[in-house]
C-alpha cells in the first residue's frame, strides 16, 4: 500500500461550517473558503475570480455560492461558474475531514484551477 506522503493543517471543525455561507480561513496568506456539500466539505479560493470579493460574505443557495459584490454564482460541487458571466472556475484544494475536524493539505494543493 502506498503510504500518504502529504501534510495536513487543522483549519476548521465541520461544526462551524454552516449551510447557507461559506467560512473562510487564512491559511500561508492564502484566503480560503470551506463548503458544506451534502456530508462532504469543499475548499476553494476566497477571493471572487471577477474583483476579488470575499466570498465569505457570500451565501449559498440552490446549489450555488453567489458572490457578495456583483452577484456572480459558483457551483458548489466543482466551483464552476453560473449563467449570465464567464469567469475561471475556483480554485479547489485538497481538503480532508477527519474525527469532525477540517484540515488542508500543507503546503496547499490545488486540486483544479490555477495554482
Ligand atoms: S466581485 Fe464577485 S461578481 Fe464581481
Amino acid at each position: 500500500m502506498k503510504k500518504e506522503m502529504r501534510e495536513w493543517q487543522k483549519v476548521a471543525s465541520v461544526e462551524d461550517i454552516t449551510a447557507d455561507q461559506p467560512l473562510e480561513v487564512i491559511v500561508e496568506d492564502t484566503i480560503v473558503i470551506l463548503l458544506k456539500v451534502g456530508d462532504a466539505v469543499k475548499a476553494y479560493q476566497g477571493l471572487c475570480p471577477h474583483q476579488f470579493a470575499r466570498l465569505s460574505l457570500g451565501s449559498i443557495s440552490k446549489g450555488s455560492l453567489h458572490c457578495p459584490h456583483h452577484k456572480a454564482s459558483f457551483d458548489i460541487h466543482d466551483g464552476t461558474c453560473g449563467p449570465g458571466w464567464q469567469l475561471p472556475a475556483l480554485r479547489e484544494y485538497h481538503v480532508r475531514v477527519e474525527a469532525g475536524m477540517v484540515s488542508l493539505a500543507h503546503p496547499l494543493a490545488v486540486i483544479s484551477g490555477h495554482d
